[in-house]
């Protein structure tokens, strides 16, 4: 009876947690390196292109592209009134990010760093319907919004987790800020399928691409940090903290 007892706690706490190792090929840094940020800065992009199919013994998706399953926008007040759904997104680009700077504080659990990506494009099937300035919009087809030389500082807020004696660094909160050089818009099928119409709002938006970007911002910063929050924690969440940043 006890044995049995025994055995279920023992499976229960098991259930999805088993412990894994990062990818043989990722480059491992050091905690006590006195160069542990400039190691991190050139290791995670690394890893990132490493990861540009995926990494199935992680459940690490592909990340070139990268799959994210909706976004839903309703922009309240202000000069962009509008309801957007997008489905089926697809970002590109992310595996020739760099790393400008990077501040690593593991005794607090906190991860810093500034990225910059030469081009991100974002594809998805949008529907959208709602007003700029004065103009109404409304639309169903393919988005393709591009940004160019895409800065993202990235603030990644962590708390250990013990299983099975291991400490893991799990990524409480993805705090992330977007701010691109430019932003290029296309939105196919405008004003269900009149050119003429469709034409002259693709240019009406991209003369005003920084005021319907900043409108839009922060509904992007929202679903894309919790993307990057789920990838970051396929690994953390599986891969001991001391697996990741080698103690010795
Ligand atoms: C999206 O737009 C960018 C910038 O205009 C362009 O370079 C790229 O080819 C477009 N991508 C797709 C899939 O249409």
């Amino acid at each position: 009876m006890r044995n049995s007892v025994a055995l279920i706690v023992v499976t229960l706490c098991g259930l999805g947690a088993e412990e894994a190792s990062l990818p043989e090929d990722f480059h491992r840094c050091r905690q006590k390196d006195p160069k542990l940020n400039e190691c991190l800065k050139a290791a995670v992009p690394d890893a990132i292109r490493k990861m540009k199919l995926g990494v199935p013994s992680l459940s690490v998706p592909s990340m070139e592209p990268l799959h994210v399953s909706a976004i839903n926008i309703d922009s309240g007040a202000g000069p962009v009134v509008i309801t957007q759904n997008y489905k089926n997104i697809k970002l590109h680009g992310l595996t020739d990010t760099i790393l400008t700077t990077y501040k690593a504080d593991l005794n607090h659990f906190r991860l810093r760093t500034d990225s910059l990506t030469p081009k991100m494009e974002f594809i998805a099937d949008y529907i959208m319907k709602g007003r700029i300035l004065v103009l109404p919009i409304q639309g169903k087809g393919i988005a393709n919004i591009t940004m160019l030389n895409l800065v993202v500082k990235h603030d990644l807020i962590g708390e250990p987790v013990t299983r099975d004696g291991q400490t893991y660094m799990h990524i409480r909160e993805y705090r992330v800020k977007f701010i691109p050089k430019k932003v290029l818009l296309y939105f196919s099928n405008l004003f269900n399928g009149d050119k003429r119409l469709g034409d002259q709002m693709n240019i009406f938006l991209n003369e005003n691409s920084d005021l319907v970007f900043n409108e839009l911002k922060e509904s992007y910063e929202n679903s894309l940090s919790s993307v990057f929050q789920d990838v970051t924690n396929k690994i953390f969440d599986k891969v001991p903290m001391n697996k990741i940043f080698l103690e010795t």
